[in-house]
């Protein structure tokens, strides 16, 4: 029996000592996870929400080789406690952990903690619980989140963490692809926003060529944080997209306002269509169509110009005497980088009589000339000595029409050297060649 009842007893005990169990592991439980909630949430409340009405604070955001404040000043309200040290950590991308790097005591001479950094100054006041920190020249480095500690007695720290935005600016430049005239798409420009942070926003604005007109935009992050962007334009390089004008149109957090980068769509293209006009009686002029525009080079029968009697200015050919000295086949010759075209003017100074001169008229008209004046009169009876200037078309020899730009006659007092005499008769009849190729 009374083994029994002791095992009853047992019983019971041990039914306790469960129960016992039971209710210390929902205690211990209780301890083990409410507990630190409460301490989370305790810690959360207190120091952040209290630091940070506490310690004034802010967000900088700094032109990458400018100066940033990073502002920190204990509240007004905390003057009842000692401030005995200020202390500035920082996590950048540089160093990711949250070092200390500078401390601050009463002294007011701020102490580097691991290796000196004179871009940092303390221009705050500890006398007036400042903490504030100046950092000059900014570079990518630095970017990242500083934190103000105020070491306080008998209250312990009080602190805010301040976040530090580091914007490049781009390069920007728009580079012309050269295009020469065609009918396949090509490339006309490139528009570059270089190493920016944050990325830039590159666009073109073609206005009403957007339907000629095609886009594409590339851009390339760097390991330190910076972008470049690339946006290329296409089209079809013709004639009429020649000149016209666009612009290139970079955006970004980096810029109060937008860059804008006109450019003239410049199709490019060697000489075509060269020309010989008669600008005067004796003065002609070379004309030729070409991008970048041409360079003029006069040439007789291959000998280059000028020679006696002949001056040569650009594209401009001037016949100083009209002697039979400078007959001959003359050759001016367009080019530029992207090629060259040639155009010749055949020239021929004859002597004889009007007579003969209308001989000459005549035989012209006949072969199709297309247009002549002659006009000859006599001033004195002694005269016999006349001249015709003939510039004679042989546009290609293939074409066979001569094409008689001008036709003029007119008077001349010079001195004919041979023989003294004065002409004051000349007729001619002129007409220009033009053989290109
Ligand atoms: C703290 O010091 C900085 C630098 O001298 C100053 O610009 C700032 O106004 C000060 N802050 C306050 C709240 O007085
Ligand atoms: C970032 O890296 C790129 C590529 O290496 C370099 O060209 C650029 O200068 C760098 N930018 C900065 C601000 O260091
Ligand atoms: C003119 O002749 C010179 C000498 O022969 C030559 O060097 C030059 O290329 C020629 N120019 C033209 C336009 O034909």
């Amino acid at each position: 029996m009374g083994s029994c009842s002791q095992e009853k007893e047992k019983q019971m005990v041990d039914l306790f000592a469960f129960s016992g169990a039971v209710i210390s592991g929902k205690i211990e439980m209780g301890r083990f996870f409410l507990a630190p909630c409460l301490v989370l949430l305790a810690v959360l409340l207190l120091g952040s929400g209290a630091d940070a009405q506490q310690v004034i604070g802010g967000s900088v955001t700094v032109v990458q080789g400018d100066t940033a404040v990073l502002p920190c000043k204990l509240r007004l309200t905390d003057t009842t406690e000692d401030l005995t040290q200020i202390t500035w950590q920082k996590r950048t991308r540089e160093k990711p952990s949250n070092d200390n790097f500078i401390t601050v005591g009463p002294s007011q001479e701020p102490r580097f903690v691991s290796g000196r950094d004179d871009r940092f100054k303390y221009i705050g006041n500890f006398n007036d619980k400042n903490g504030t920190l100046q950092l000059s020249n900014v570079a990518l480095k630095d970017e990242g989140s500083y934190t103000c500690i105020f070491t306080l007695f008998p209250g312990g720290t009080k602190k805010t963490e301040i976040p530090l935005k580091v914007t490049v600016p781009p390069f920007t430049n728009v580079k012309d692809n050269l295009p020469t005239l065609g009918t396949e798409e090509v490339l006309f420009a490139t528009c570059t926003a270089a190493g920016s942070r944050p990325p830039a926003e590159v666009r073109w604005l073609t206005g009403d060529l957007e339907k000629k007109v095609r886009t594409t935009t590339n851009s390339i992050q760097y390991d330190n944080g910076t972008t470049t962007t690339v946006s290329s334009l296409f089209g079809v390089p013709t004639s009429e997209i020649n000149g016209r004008q666009v612009q290139c149109v970079i955006s970004g957090d980096f810029l109060t306002k937008e860059i804008s980068l006109p450019f003239t769509i410049q199709v490019y293209f060697s000489p075509t269509e060269v020309n010989i006009r008669q600008i005067s009686e004796d003065t002609f002029e070379c004309l030729g169509a070409a991008n970048p525009e041409a360079k003029y080079d006069w040439n007789r029968s291959g000998q280059s110009l000028p020679q006696p009697g002949v001056k040569v200015e650009g594209a401009k050919l001037q016949l100083l005497s009209l002697t039979s000295d400078l007959n001959g086949l003359y050759q001016c010759e367009a080019s530029n980088t992207y090629g060259s075209k040639h155009s010749q003017l055949y020239v021929h100074v004859a002597s004889g009589t009007c007579s003969a001169a209308w001989t000459l008229f005549g035989l012209l008209f006949f072969l199709n000339v297309i247009g002549a004046a002659v006009w000859c009169y006599y001033k004195s009876g002694y005269s016999q000595k006349r001249r015709r200037l003939v510039l004679k078309d042989s546009k290609n020899g293939t074409n066979g029409e001569a094409e008689m730009l001008a036709a003029k006659t007119s008077q001349l007092a010079d001195v004919e050297s041979k023989n003294g005499q004065y002409s004051t008769c000349t007729e001619g009849t002129t007409s220009v060649s033009l053989q290109t190729g």
